[in-house]
């Protein structure tokens, strides 16, 4: 059995290392592995704080995922021989101002509501926790269970750990889709047995896919700044506000994100974007103005029509989906790398991604 991934971000990789795993031959067809919206994550594994209403479902996808999360890490650590930079430091979220704070009271109501654990903070408490934080903030929250991982390492980790299981890399384009096979943009072919595609925000525009099979996902941009400075960040854990978000690693990063914004294929940076961003994140924790700014970068998350990922096999023999992602990429990378590779080997889904068939579409579609 062979499978050919279109798509080395951390979903097809780690797919195909979870494929390879279980004794399958993999081929993975991307130019440049990890530079899409992998390598521009923030790496934020917040389940909880991100809980959106109205999205139970993805909510329990998220919360198996982050489940496996230091059981994948360890494994992965111990098959690559590299760190990835999984942190279990938890996520505060943090209200500037009345309305602010009311919405928080509103999503803290809805998450205990779900049965989720997360505490709320007086702002002294919070100050105590956070001692980098603005003077004027009004409350907030805390999950201790919402982690961090590096998507960058992950990348790096899963293509070494692809390397040790004979996974080929072919670095180069997929022009189109022929039944089973990848045909590549500069010629030549690569044959298998299923084709998964796990190519992002260009899962929808894969020329040569039959029309039920291609999935119903769109770019939207993401634009993210990464500082940092001389000692350790001017905050310990995920920082959440109502306009911006901050993630701060062991080796003094800080992770400043992210615009969402529906524009098509553009990945421009723009003046204006930064600013507000910096603003943002400055009027949370003043000492990211010291900072020094060392990138800036825009990306493209696959968006769905219901923000869940399309997990499975299509209309079409030979097809299978692992897309759709948007903006659980990294945090989903753990479940939906045992859950395709285990339909790969079986040619059964597991219960846990069969209500994100991409089935669920078909009407659509057809
Ligand atoms: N999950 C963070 C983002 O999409 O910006």
């Amino acid at each position: 059995m062979k499978a050919v991934v279109v798509g080395g971000g951390v979903i097809g990789l780690g797919i195909a290392w979870r494929a390879a795993s279980r004794g399958l031959a993999v081929t993975v067809v991307d130019p440049e592995p990890g530079r899409g919206a992998s390598g521009v994550a923030a790496g934020m594994l917040a389940p909880v704080t991100e809980v959106h209403y109205g999205e139970e479902a993805l909510l329990a996808l998220n919360l198996e995922s982050a489940r496996r999360y230091p059981n994948f890490v360890a494994e992965l650590e111990d098959a690559s021989r590299m760190v990835v930079g999984y942190r279990a430091s938890g996520t505060v979220s943090v209200a500037r101002d009345a309305d602010d704070l009311a919405a928080l009271e509103e999503l803290v109501g809805y998450q205990r509501g779900l049965g989720l654990e997360v505490e709320r903070l007086r702002s002294r408490e919070l100050r105590r926790l956070e001692p980098g934080l603005a003077p004027g903030v009004r409350g907030g929250a805390m999950v201790a269970g919402d982690h961090q991982v590096d998507p960058r390492r992950l990348v790096a980790a899963l293509l070494a750990a692809c390397r040790r299981l004979g996974v080929v890399l072919r670095r180069e384009r997929a022009g189109s889709i022929d039944r089973r096979s990848v045909v590549l943009e500069a010629g030549g072919v690569e044959d298998g047995d299923v084709v998964v595609v796990a190519a992002g925000a260009w899962s929808g525009v894969l020329a040569g896919l039959p029309a039920e099979a291609v999935p119903p996902v769109r770019p939207v941009k993401g634009q993210i700044l990464r500082l940092r400075g001389a000692g350790a960040p001017p905050l310990a854990r995920n920082m959440r506000g109502a306009e911006v978000y901050l993630v701060p690693r062991s080796d003094g990063e800080v992770v400043v994100g992210a615009t969402v914004e529906e524009r098509g294929f553009d990945t421009a940076v723009t003046a204006g974007a930064v600013h507000e961003l910096l603003r943002a994140a400055i009027e949370l924790v003043p000492d990211v103005a010291e900072l020094a700014l060392v990138e800036t970068a825009a990306s493209l998350r696959p968006g769905s029509p219901d923000n869940a990922p399309l997990l499975g096999a299509t209309g079409v023999e030979g097809v299978v989906l692992a897309t759709g992602h948007f903006r659980n990429g990294i945090l989903l990378a753990p479940v939906t790398a045992d859950a395709v590779a285990e339909l790969l080997a079986t040619g059964e889904a597991p219960p846990e991604i069969t209500a994100f068939s991409p089935r669920r579409f078909q009407r659509v579609l057809s």
